[in-house]
């Protein structure tokens, strides 16, 4: 709610109030709303408390959405082989693509139905977890799926009940396990839409680093970044939000100590740093991403890359493009880096060598981009709905000469 000019506070006392920030502009006259997660239970093992958590809710019949290789994991047979041991009924739906589509989702809910299920647990990487999310708005929720597009203010419609929604993540990067939106993109065009609603936040979250021990160097790097990305972009997004910076810088500490490792020689510190710090990661962008992710999003819907490898190779170019005007903030990253020379140009350098230490690509000629692409690569990312939050304003010949330089 914002207060009338008149309400309260003289221009006086305001013009002080605005003077104690020196970067941005801050109306303290504005009341914001701050939403911070639910129960989170984190730590090596953390995922054999599930079967006694349903027990202890009543819950017996859940429905277990992953991915079809996860699916086929050993983790995740001894999962559900405890849950059974507890005579909990499960039934697995795994038939999902890479970038999730709106009739998985169907299918999902379907599965759920058809079997009478009494509550969801989304068991993987971002992929598994979306979908998860978007059946548990599906269930109760009869609209056209889309119809629920948080763009066109679609979480007005989300006005009902939803099934009791567990995360149990898989890979450390999307933080989807915090988070209250899916990414779902339509079968036709491959566009990617956003679902939100408060609604959507798991009742618990299982943070198990051991799941994670596994995870080859490839999905490792390319995830890690991906959390990379939203710790960074969070922390520099348009906006007034401490609580969402002090947790983005914290994460950018933890991914830029144990990346590394965590890839070429992974041990369960490292990995369990990855894993909180992804969280934390969806945590501080509730608070916007920005130019980065829109660079990323059409590389998914177009060529059908890894949203995480998209993001490794542009997070320098877009960080690049984001320093002049703001210097302090990237004083700030470089020092939550431990970098000798604290400047922005410091931080896009030492981003390229972090792309090279965990075997990231610094070009997206790399992943298959071409110049014939970049026309359309720009429209999309134009038309993305991240870069709104970026800290300054990107036009389409931004975009365009971001992948030119990336190219
Ligand atoms: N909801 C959000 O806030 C949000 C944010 C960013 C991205 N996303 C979405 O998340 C998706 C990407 O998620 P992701 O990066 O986690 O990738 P992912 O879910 O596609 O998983 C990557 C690969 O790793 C495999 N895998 C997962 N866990 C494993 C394990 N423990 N051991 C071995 N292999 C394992 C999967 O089978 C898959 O092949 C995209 O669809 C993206 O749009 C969502
Ligand atoms: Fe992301």
């Amino acid at each position: 709610m914002r207060l009338k000019k008149s309400d309260i506070i003289t221009s006086d006392i305001k013009k002080q109030l605005f003077l104690t920030m020196n970067t941005i502009m801050t109306d303290f006259t504005v009341i914001r709303q701050y939403n911070f997660p639910t129960v989170i239970r984190f730590g090596a093992g953390a995922v054999k408390e599930l079967p006694d958590h349903l027990v202890a809710n009543g819950l017996a019949r859940p429905l277990l959405v992953t991915d079809p290789m996860v699916a086929q994991l050993d983790f995740f047979k001894q999962i559900k082989k405890d849950l059974e041991a507890k005579s909990i009924s499960v039934e697995v739906f795994s038939a999902i693509h890479k970038n999730p589509v709106k009739s998985d989702v169907l299918k999902g809910k379907e599965a759920f139905k058809e079997t009478s299920r009494d509550c969801i647990i989304g068991i993987g990487g971002g992929a598994a977890m979306d979908v998860a999310r978007a059946i548990v708005l599906s269930i109760n929720h009869h609209r056209d799926l889309f119809d629920y597009d948080d763009l066109i203010g679609g979480d007005q419609y989300v006005t009902e009940a939803v099934p009791y929604f567990i995360t149990v993540p898989t890979t450390s990067g999307t933080g989807s396990e915090a988070g209250r939106s899916a990414i779902i993109s339509e079968d036709e065009t491959h566009r990617k839409r956003i679902l939100f609603s408060p609604k959507l936040l798991a009742k618990i979250i299982f943070a198990d680093p051991l799941l994670t021990m596994d995870l080859p160097p490839f999905v490792t790097a390319a995830t890690g970044m991906d959390a990379l990305t939203h710790n960074m972009e969070a922390f520099i997004a348009k906006g007034f939000h401490p609580m969402c910076d002090g947790i983005a810088l914290e994460g950018i500490t933890l991914i830029n100590e144990s990346i590394a490792d965590a890839v070429n020689k992974p041990g369960l510190a490292t990995r369990s740093k990855m894993m909180i710090a992804s969280l934390m990661g969806a945590v501080a962008f509730q608070k916007g991403l920005g130019v980065v992710h829109s660079l990323a999003h059409p590389l998914s819907a177009f060529l059908d890359t890894h949203h995480g490898l998209a993001n490794a190779v542009n997070l320098p170019y877009g960080m690049q493009f984001n320093i002049a005007g703001f210097e302090d903030k990237f004083k700030r990253m470089a020092i939550a880096m431990n970098l000798e020379e604290q400047t922005g140009e410091a931080v896009v350098d030492h981003l390229f060598e972090l792309n090279q230490q965990v075997n990231m690509p610094l070009k997206l000629s790399a992943i298959g981009v071409k110049q014939e692409h970049i026309e359309t690569l720009s429209d999309l990312a134009f038309a993305d709905f991240c870069h709104p939050n970026n800290p300054k304003p990107v036009t389409r010949a931004d975009f365009k000469t971001l992948y030119t330089a990336a190219l």
